[in-house]
């Protein structure tokens, strides 16, 4: 077992035929956090069929460059990149416009960069890659955030709603958020923005440097349109069939 998945007391049962379901599921992608671009293939191809969305973040994509993205879309898959850009607008301008011409379906900026650099982002961008705000980090609990932005008083769902309203006033496609607040954006936000739902752990697993985590289950019933799923899948010792049974319990 790995150190992701539950003890077998907790697993969830295998799906049947009478196991609820929401409406709307959540689309899995799965974070390639590796060194090397021929890891992060190996783990593409022992998915298979099982993913069709993946995150190239800051690791794989320091390490491999656009090449790696490129390669994702000529498998045929879809590609988060996840760079959380936090720069001046006209820069971060031009590196949406890059990884929109790179194929990158997804995008990630820091709201906290403000609402020109985010509306910059979409211009960048384009009508082909969607902007995701990361509004505040599911690494992060109110503590650290207090610490952090040197308040002595800070509620995490308070400024998350405010973050989230930045970018629905930009038209950003959406925004990354914990599963624990998805379904207040989504209340309040859900006819402008999508949500991506990271820090998604089995019920009593590891939670590694994450603190508000979630389970898949949990995130879809908050409303989330996208979960991404990192270690629990790629350091499971069958990832593709521990994505077919997180997913059956969706
Ligand atoms: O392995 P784990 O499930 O913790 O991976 C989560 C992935 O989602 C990482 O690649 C991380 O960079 C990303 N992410 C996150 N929290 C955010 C935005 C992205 O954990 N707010």
């Amino acid at each position: 077992m790995t150190p992701h998945q539950r003890p077998a007391a907790t697993r969830p049962k295998p799906a049947t035929r009478s196991a609820p379901a929401s409406s709307r599921r959540p689309i899995p992608i799965v974070a390639l956090d590796f060194p090397r671009a021929d890891l992060a293939l190996a783990m593409v191809e022992r998915l298979g069929d099982a993913c069709n969305f993946y995150k190239v973040g800051g690791e794989l994509f320091t390490a491999a460059g656009p090449q790696v993205v490129q390669t994702l879309r000529a498998l045929g898959k879809d590609v988060f990149l996840d760079l959380k850009l936090h720069d001046i607008p006209n820069t971060v301008k031009g590196a949406a416009r890059s990884a929109a011409s790179i194929g990158a379906k997804l995008l990630t900026v820091h709201t906290t960069g403000g609402r020109d650099m985010i509306e910059a982002a979409v211009e960048g961008a384009g009508p082909t890659c969607g902007v995701l705000g990361v509004t505040i980090l599911t690494s992060l609990d109110a503590a650290m955030l207090r610490s952090a932005w040197g308040r002595k008083s800070l509620e995490v769902y308070g400024e998350v709603l405010r973050l989230a309203g930045e970018c629905a006033a930009v038209g950003a496609h959406g925004v990354v958020c914990s599963g624990l607040e998805a379904q207040k954006i989504g209340a309040k936000y859900g006819d402008k923005l999508k949500l991506l739902v990271p820090g998604i752990r089995p019920a009593g697993a590891r939670t590694d440097d994450q603190k508000r985590t979630v389970t898949a289950a949990e995130a879809a019933k908050a409303g989330a349109n996208y979960i991404v799923l990192g270690r629990m899948i790629t350091e499971a010792k069958d990832p593709a069939s521990e994505l077919r049974s997180v997913m059956k319990t969706i």
